[in-house]
Formats: C-alpha cells, sequence, structure tokens
C-alpha cells in the first residue's frame, strides 16, 4: 500500500517534471485534439445547425469567444457540461482555442422551413423586428442592430452576431441575463437591455432573429460604430 503511493507521488513529480517539455513539443496536436472534442457538441469545426440548442462557435469574433469560456470556467455563465470542460485549461489555452474558431470561415447550414415558419403570431414578429431594428425609446430599449450591426453579424472583437442561433438558445440566454445567472463584463448592457424587456418581447425578439434569413457567410465587422448607444465592457478593447 506505501509502496504504491510512493510510486503513485513519483510519477506526479517526474509527470510535473515533464510536462512543460511535453507541452513545447506537442502543442499543435493538443489544440487539435481539443478542438475535436468541442466539435462533438457545437458540430463539425464547430458549425452547428440553428436547430436544437448548442450555439455555433466558427468564424464568431475571438475576444468574445474567449470571455466565454472564461465565464464557464470561472462561473459567469452556467452550464455544467461547459464548466467541466473549462475548469482545467489557463486563460492563454483557451485564447488559443478561441483564435481557433474564430479563424474559421465556413458556411452556415440554412434550414428555412424552421425559419419561415417560427412560432410567433405576425403582431408579435411585429414587435420582435422593431425591437431589432429600432429598439424602444420608452423601455430605454437600443435597436440590437445599433450594437450587433446592421447585418447582424457582429462586431469585432467583442460583439456576437445573432443569425443562425438557435431560436432556444437565444430565449435562455436572455433568461439567465434577467435572471442573473449569465454575467457578462462590467457594465453589462446586456443584462439591463433583457431586464428592461417585458417578458412577451423576449420570445418576441428571439422569433423576429430566427425568422430572418441567414446568409451563407456571416463575418462579423471589424470597425466599431461610431457611438455605442450604451456602455458595454465587452466591447472595451
Ligand atoms: C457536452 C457538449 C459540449 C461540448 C463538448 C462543448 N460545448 Fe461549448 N457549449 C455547449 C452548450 C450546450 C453551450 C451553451 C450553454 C449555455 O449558455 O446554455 C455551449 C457554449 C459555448 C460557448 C459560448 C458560445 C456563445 O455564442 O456564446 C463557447 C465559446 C463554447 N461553448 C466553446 C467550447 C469549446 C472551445 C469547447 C471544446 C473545448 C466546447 N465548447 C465543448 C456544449 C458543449
Ligand atoms: C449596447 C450594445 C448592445 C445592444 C443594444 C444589444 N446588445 Fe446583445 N450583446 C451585446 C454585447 C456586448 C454582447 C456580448 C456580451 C458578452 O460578452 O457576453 C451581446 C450578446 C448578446 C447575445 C448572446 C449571443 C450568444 O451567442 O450567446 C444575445 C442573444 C444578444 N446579445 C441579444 C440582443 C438582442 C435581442 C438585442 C436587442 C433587443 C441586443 N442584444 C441589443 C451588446 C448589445
Amino acid at each position: 500500500m506505501r509502496l504504491s503511493f510512493a510510486v503513485l507521488i513519483g510519477c506526479a513529480v517526474c509527470m510535473a517534471l515533464l510536462a512543460p517539455a511535453r507541452a513545447q513539443r506537442t502543442v499543435p496536436d493538443t489544440l487539435a485534439q481539443r478542438a475535436l472534442a468541442c466539435t462533438t457538441c457545437h458540430g463539425a469545426r464547430g458549425r452547428v445547425s440553428a436547430e436544437g440548442y448548442v450555439p455555433r462557435i466558427a468564424g464568431k469574433p475571438a475576444g468574445y469567444l474567449h470571455r466565454q469560456m472564461l465565464a464557464f470556467r470561472d462561473g459567469r455563465r452556467a452550464h455544467e457540461g461547459m464548466a467541466r470542460l473549462m475548469a482545467q485549461l489557463t486563460d492563454d489555452y483557451l485564447a488559443e482555442l478561441a483564435q481557433h474558431f474564430a479563424s474559421l470561415d465556413l458556411p452556415y447550414a440554412v434550414e428555412p422551413d424552421r425559419r419561415a415558419r417560427p412560432a410567433a403570431t405576425p403582431a408579435a414578429l411585429q414587435r420582435g423586428e422593431a425591437l431589432v431594428r429600432r429598439g424602444d425609446p420608452a423601455l430605454d430599449v437600443p435597436a440590437c442592430e445599433s450594437c450587433h450591426g446592421s447585418a447582424l453579424a457582429g462586431v469585432a472583437p467583442g460583439v456576437p452576431g445573432l443569425l443562425g442561433l438557435p431560436r432556444d438558445y437565444v430565449l435562455a440566454q436572455l433568461g439567465a441575463w434577467r435572471n442573473g445567472t449569465r454575467r457578462a463584463s462590467t457594465p453589462d448592457c446586456m443584462a439591463r437591455i433583457a431586464q428592461r424587456l417585458s417578458a412577451a418581447d423576449v420570445p418576441a425578439v428571439a422569433d423576429a432573429l430566427a425568422a430572418r434569413p441567414v446568409p451563407l457567410r456571416i463575418k462579423p465587422a471589424d470597425t466599431p460604430p461610431a457611438r455605442w448607444p450604451m456602455d458595454c465592457g465587452s466591447t472595451a478593447p
């Protein structure tokens, strides 16, 4: 018993000593391996469809992806599987993974059926579309387009696109911001926006986004708008 314990400790020490040398030699392999582990859920090369729940990660701004991975690891976003996966990984390593997925320029898989027939009533769709394009000054909610870009393709490095996301995923994210289980860098503009929307606005805007046609290629804009309509920690350089 005592002997095997000593062997175990010895092994742990020798592995710790060997680790840096080995890490240096195999970083590219390890990154590719890790990326494969991600694509079992996030779709081939990070390109999941807008059906189901898991969001696509390919081609999203690197800064955004990196922040999200840190948020799962450090408890600012709640998802047990993601948290467990991220728990062992360092900031730098996650930044490399973020770069890897951000650099993938893959076409979107479009499912016209689902987009052509979202569950919402025409009035709700209209309300959702108004929030996307113009916002609601009475609620002090700026247009989604004013930050996510006029094509809703996102703005590098911090703002993700809003097209091609599963409807249920958008609902869950806005819900998480409303109840405080998703927290972005402060000031957390999305938390304020989600909390200012009414309970009926949340599915209306998710349906309006799901009803939009998805272009084959979605590239985040490189230049920020002249003025952000609210301060957001995630848009800071
Ligand atoms: C077991 C399935 C699973 C695996 C494996 C997995 N993810 Fe995820 N991931 C999810 C789910 C589900 C979500 C959405 C969680 C939520 O917020 O509800 C998510 C969310 C994300 C997000 C946030 C996306 C966004 O648009 O905000 C990033 C980034 C991400 N995952 C990166 C990764 C990386 C990198 C790996 C591999 C190291 C990985 N994931 C492996 C299931 C998985
Ligand atoms: C003031 C700027 C701003 C406005 C206006 C805004 N957003 Fe955002 N949004 C952001 C930022 C910044 C993030 C990234 C937050 C983070 O780092 O987690 C974000 C993230 C999101 C996400 C998460 C996407 C994902 O992949 O997980 C959703 C969903 C979203 N916004 C929906 C909306 C909707 C719907 C509207 C309009 C009602 C809207 N946003 C208006 C700045 C904005």
